[in-house]
C-alpha cells in the first residue's frame, strides 16, 4: 500500500508566524492535522504597514510556541513526520531566517529531509489542499507583494504571462485604506467599507488597460485615490471612494484575466481553462463575484483556496513541501533566504526605469 506522506510546514516570510502539519490522503488532497497562524496585526497597526524589525522580533518570540502547538494539535509525533518545509523566499530576509533556522534545526535533530519553499509556489498550489486540480492551469496570484498571471505546468514549472509593473494589488488595497483612514490590514477594510459607498461616484484610471497584454499596473490608480482623498471630508464620500477603487480593480481584473485566458489557450492549446485565484487578495468577495461573471462568459472554471488558505499560512508551505518531496526536489541544509525569487526565472523583470510596454 502507498504510504501517506506527512509534513511539518513553517511560514515566517512577512507578518504571520505560522506552522502546520499536513498529510496527503489517498485522494491526493490534504488532511489538515493542524494549522496555527499567529498574526501580528497589533504590532503593525499603529504604523499602517509591516515594520520588518518588529516583524522579525515577533517571529523570534513566537516561533517555538507556534511550531510546538502545531505538532501538539496534530497529535503526530516528530518520528511520524516525513519532512520539514519552511519558506525560504521571497520576503523579508530578517523574517524568513527565523522560520528557516528553526526548520533546519528540527530537520537536523530529527534526521528528516529539509525543503526550502518558494512562498509563491505555496500560494500557487494552495487550492490543491482541498481539490485535486490537474495541470496545466492558469494562476492569478494576487497578494501583498505580487500580482501575476502564470501557467502552472507542474510542480516547479511555471511560465509567467503577465505581472504588475509597479505596485502589487494587495499593496494598492493597503495604501488606499491608509489614505482613507479605514484601518489595517487594508484589503479587508476597503472591502468592508466599499459596501456603504457609491461605486460610480469617482471615475478612477485603469492604467495600461488597453496595452501590455495581461501585465498590470496600479500606481496611477493609487495616485488618483490620493488626489481625490485630499478633497473629501465626510465618511460617506470616503466609502464611495473605496467603492470606486474596488469597482475599478474589478474592471481591470476582468479585462486582464480575459486576455490571460486567451494567452493560456493559445500557449497550451487547451479549449477549457481552469483558473486558480490565490494569495491574500483572493479572499476579496467582490473580486470573486466579478470573476465568476467572466468565467461564465468564457467557459472557464475557477478555483479558490478556502479563505483560511488565502492569506499567509503554513498549510500551503507543508503542502508544497509534500508535492516537491514526491518529485525528489529536496534541499541541502545550506539553502538561504531570498528576498526576490520569481517562479518563472526566465520572465523579464518588469519594474524600474527604462521599462517599455
Ligand atoms: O498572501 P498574503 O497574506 O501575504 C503576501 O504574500 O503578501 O496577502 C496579503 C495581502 C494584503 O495586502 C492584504 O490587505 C490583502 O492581501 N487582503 C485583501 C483581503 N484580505 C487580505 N485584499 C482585498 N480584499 C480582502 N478581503
Ligand atoms: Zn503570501
Amino acid at each position: 500500500m502507498k504510504k501517506e506522506i506527512t509534513f511539518l510546514g513553517i511560514e515566517t516570510s512577512c507578518d504571520e508566524t505560522a506552522a502546520a502539519v499536513i498529510r496527503e490522503n489517498k485522494t491526493e488532497t490534504a488532511e489538515v492535522l493542524s494549522n496555527v497562524v499567529s498574526s501580528q496585526i497589533k504590532e503593525h497597526e499603529v504604523y499602517g504597514g509591516v515594520v520588518p524589525e518588529l516583524a522579525a522580533r515577533a517571529h523570534m518570540e513566537n516561533i517555538e510556541y507556534i511550531v510546538d502547538k502545531a505538532l501538539r494539535d496534530s497529535k503526530v509525533s516528530l518520528e511520524e513526520i516525513d519532512g520539514i518545509a519552511a519558506t525560504a523566499g521571497p520576503g523579508l530576509i530578517v523574517c524568513l531566517t527565523v522560520g528557516l533556522n528553526i526548520g533546519k534545526s528540527i530537520a537536523a535533530f530529527s534526521k528528516k529531509p529539509f525543503l526550502g519553499i518558494n512562498h509563491l509556489e505555496g500560494h500557487a498550489l494552495s487550492p490543491g489542499l482541498e481539490t485535486k486540480i490537474e495541470f496545466p492551469y492558469l494562476l492569478l496570484l494576487i497578494s501583498g507583494g505580487h500580482s501575476q498571471y502564470l501557467i502552472v505546468k507542474d510542480v516547479n514549472q511555471y511560465e509567467q504571462l503577465g505581472t504588475t509593473i509597479d505596485d502589487a494589488l494587495g499593496e494598492a488595497f493597503d495604501k488606499t485604506a491608509k489614505m482613507l483612514g479605514l484601518g489595517f490590514p487594508g484589503g479587508p477594510a476597503v472591502e468592508k467599507f466599499s459596501k456603504f459607498g457609491d461605486k460610480n461616484l469617482f471615475k478612477l484610471p485603469e492604467p495600461i488597460i488597453n496595452r501590455a497584454g495581461c501585465n498590470l499596473s496600479f500606481a496611477g490608480l493609487k495616485t488618483a485615490v490620493l488626489r481625490e482623498s485630499k478633497k473629501i471630508s465626510n465618511d460617506k464620500l470616503k466609502y464611495s471612494l473605496a467603492a470606486s477603487f474596488q469597482f475599478t480593480i474589478n474592471k481591470i481584473l476582468y479585462k486582464k484575466t480575459k486576455i490571460a485566458i486567451k494567452e493560456f489557450k493559445n500557449k497550451t492549446k487547451k479549449k477549457e481553462v481552469k483558473l486558480v485565484v490565490a494569495g491574500g487578495v483572493a479572499a476579496n468577495k467582490s473580486i470573486r463575484e466579478n470573476l465568476e461573471i467572466l468565467s461564465k462568459e468564457v467557459n472557464c472554471k475557477i478555483f479558490y483556496p478556502d479563505l483560511k488558505f488565502c492569506g499567509d499560512n503554513a498549510a500551503m508551505i507543508a503542502w508544497a513541501g509534500i508535492k516537491r518531496f514526491k518529485k525528489k526536489l529536496i534541499d541541502d541544509m545550506d539553502v538561504s533566504a531570498k528576498s526576490r525569487w520569481p517562479l518563472d526565472i526566465n520572465a523579464p523583470y518588469m519594474k524600474g526605469p527604462g521599462l517599455k510596454l
